[in-house]
């Protein structure tokens, strides 16, 4: 893998099986065993075929496509939290994933409990969290709530919590799905001039949008995906990425995981 590769995705192909199809057809073994098997392989789904592309250090990589595409399907694959079916994925960094709302918050948690579960499971020390504890909370803006079980928290208030956290991590990629649509107006700012800080740090950022403008607004380029499948990759304007910058300079610590095919992931 190059040198300024951070994410490289090859011929990747994500199968999902719809276990609720092969639950309601049990009581169908008994009795018409031809066609649970016609139902099992009718109840396989391809979310991914054949998509490949690469992501550079220090860029900003928009992933657009209708609902049910296979955006977040790729952002899981990325993230390590599965595995595709057949390609691989691999990746160079520390990843802070950022996936859908609410996944990983213990709602009978206070906020300040799910900070420390949050970043422990992202790979900070108790110690690292402490030390950023104020500036997440500020962030958040939940100094009020901060104590209060999560449960109680709106969508937006949980959305805002849980950006907070994923970009104190000092994460070398960024991987971000739908976040920015449920924070309202001014929280929404707030994080794209946050964003655009990390960007000029050089950290890789990864987004899941349906907003196309606010995607023109902040992506390096863009990559849409039409049923599983890349359409095209656009290209926005020229990554601060490209440069070679002090703080790409100075990366020495590589870490890079990588997903082999296997048939049997779901
Ligand atoms: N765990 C799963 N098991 C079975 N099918 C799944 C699973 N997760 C996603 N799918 C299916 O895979 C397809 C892609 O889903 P995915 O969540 O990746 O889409 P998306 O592009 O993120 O959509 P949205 O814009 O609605 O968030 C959908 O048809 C969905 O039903
Ligand atoms: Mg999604």
């Amino acid at each position: 893998m190059a040198q300024d590769v951070v994410v490289s995705v090859q011929h990747v192909w994500k199968e999902y099986i719809h276990y609720h199809h092969i639950l309601t057809s049990l009581k169908e073994v008994v009795l018409h065993l031809p066609r649970l098997a016609r139902r099992l392989r009718e109840s396989r789904f391809l979310a991914l075929k054949d998509v490949s592309f690469e992501v550079y250090r220090g860029e900003v990589f928009g992933i657009m496509g209708h609902n049910g595409a296979g955006k977040s399907t790729l952002l899981a694959l990325i993230a390590g939290v599965m595995k595709p079916t057949a390609g691989t994925v691999t990746v160079r960094g520390r990843i802070a994933p950022l996936l859908e709302l609410g996944t990983g918050f213990q709602y009978d948690l206070t906020g300040r409990e799910n900070i420390f579960l949050n970043g422990i499971l992202l790979g900070m020390t108790r110690r690292q969290i402490q030390k950023k504890l104020d500036d997440i909370i500020a962030f958040a803006e939940l100094e009020p709530f901060i104590d209060e079980p999560v449960r109680i928290y709106s969508s937006g208030m949980l959305a805002r919590l849980g950006f907070a956290i994923a970009i104190h991590t000092d994460p070398d990629i960024l991987l971000i799905d739908e976040v920015l649509a449920v924070g309202d107006e001014a929280f929404q700012k707030k994080c794209l001039k946050k964003l655009d800080a990390l960007r000029k740090e050089g950290v890789t950022m990864i987004f899941v949008s349906h907003n196309r403008q606010q995607m023109e607004q902040i992506c390096d380029r863009i990559l849409h995906l039409k049923n599983g499948q890349v359409q095209r990759i656009e290209r926005i304007r020229q990554s601060h990425g490209a440069e070679p910058t002090a703080t790409t300079a100075t990366t020495t610590d590589h870490e890079e995981h990588t997903h082999h095919p296997t048939r049997n992931a779901h």
